[in-house]
């Protein structure tokens, strides 16, 4: 008798197929997705459901590294291993990025976006805020712009990964995170040395980096600096949380943006409008996300705006 092409007799459970299949002198234990799950929430690390399949081969790599056989025993590891959690971390997420990654977006930034935030009669610098920058490319692209169109602006970066951050403020690249930029920025902005490319001090100085966690940090964290923004890039990092983190900050994201204040996440990102009351414009570039202004500020706002641009 046959069943989706197994016959009965020979059918065996998950775990013992994977045993079977699994080489000779390698782990013994078998990796659930359970204990992954697990692995992951003593690192407070928030993973999608649709990337467990990479949590479980992350997991597997990192125990074969250190010979750990037993997943429970690199959970409790973890716990007081700070460079193993480290080292978890680097392979479970994805830190791929590039300057002036998504060349519509920055196109945006630059004609839309920051020529509205950082108006000749702004009374203070705008503020500005890459959230899960990776090794830096995105917040130093925004910087880079700011100074090629002489905009005052205050950029934080944050990622939850120590690893990432290190390289953000070291701020020197190789030629593959230049794909996407033109050689004109890139000999006016960086300094070569052999094949690496270092950003010029006064650019890199206009970036702070911090670390923050979205999956397990609660936001928005004034005393922190991580309040008010008139402008925020969360791109290809939301498509990594598990659902209900998502929901959540979406809200704080939210909550995290000044009056009127922009909000840009990738076009592969899971659309937020539905968990947050942004206002939602579809553009060439992606969704864009809003945060309104009072009603009464954006009628003087508009009145304000309408005036300067007749002068
Ligand atoms: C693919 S990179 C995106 C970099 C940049 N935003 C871009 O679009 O080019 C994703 C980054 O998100 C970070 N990340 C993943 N989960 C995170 C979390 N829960 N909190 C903060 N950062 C996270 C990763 O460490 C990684 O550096």
């Amino acid at each position: 008798m046959q069943r989706g092409g197994t016959r009965i007799s020979e059918a065996r459970s998950a775990p013992e197929a994977a045993r079977s299949v699994r080489p000779e002198g390698t782990i013994d234990a078998f990796i659930s997705d359970v204990v992954a799950a697990e692995i992951a929430r003593q690192m407070r690390l928030s993973v999608a459901t649709s990337r467990s399949p990479a949590l479980v081969a992350a997991v597997q790599r990192v125990m074969s590294r250190h010979g750990i056989t037993d997943p429970h025993r690199l959970r409790d590891r973890i716990a007081a291993d700070d460079a193993l959690r480290e080292e978890v971390l680097d392979e479970v997420t994805v830190r791929e990025t590039h300057f002036f990654r998504d060349s519509k977006q920055f196109e945006l930034l630059r004609h839309t976006i920051l020529p509205h935030l950082c108006r000749p009669r702004a009374s203070a610098p705008a503020r500005i805020w890459s959230a899960g920058c990776a090794s830096g490319e995105e917040p130093y692209s925004l910087a880079i712009l700011c100074a090629e169109d002489g905009h005052s602006v205050r950029i934080s970066a944050s990622d939850i990964s120590m690893k990432a951050l290190a390289e953000a403020a070291e701020a020197e690249y190789g030629e593959w995170s230049f794909r996407e930029m033109g050689e004109y920025l890139k000999r006016r902005y960086f300094l070569q040395r052999g094949d690496r490319y270092r950003l010029r001090p006064d650019v890199a100085r206009s970036v702070r980096f911090t670390q923050v966690n979205l999956g397990f940090d609660r936001l928005p964290a004034p005393d922190r600096g991580l309040a008010g923004f008139d402008l925020i890039l969360c791109r290809n990092v939301l498509v990594y949380l598990d659902a209900a983190d998502l929901m959540r900050v979406a809200e704080e994201l939210f909550t995290c943006l000044a009056e009127g204040g922009w909000l840009l996440t990738a076009p592969t990102d899971p659309p937020l409008w539905r968990y947050a009351s942004f206002q939602t414009a579809t553009t060439g570039a992606g969704l864009v996300y809003r945060k309104p202004m009072h009603v009464a500020r954006e009628a003087g706002y508009e009145a304000r705006y309408s005036k300067e641009a007749r002068r």
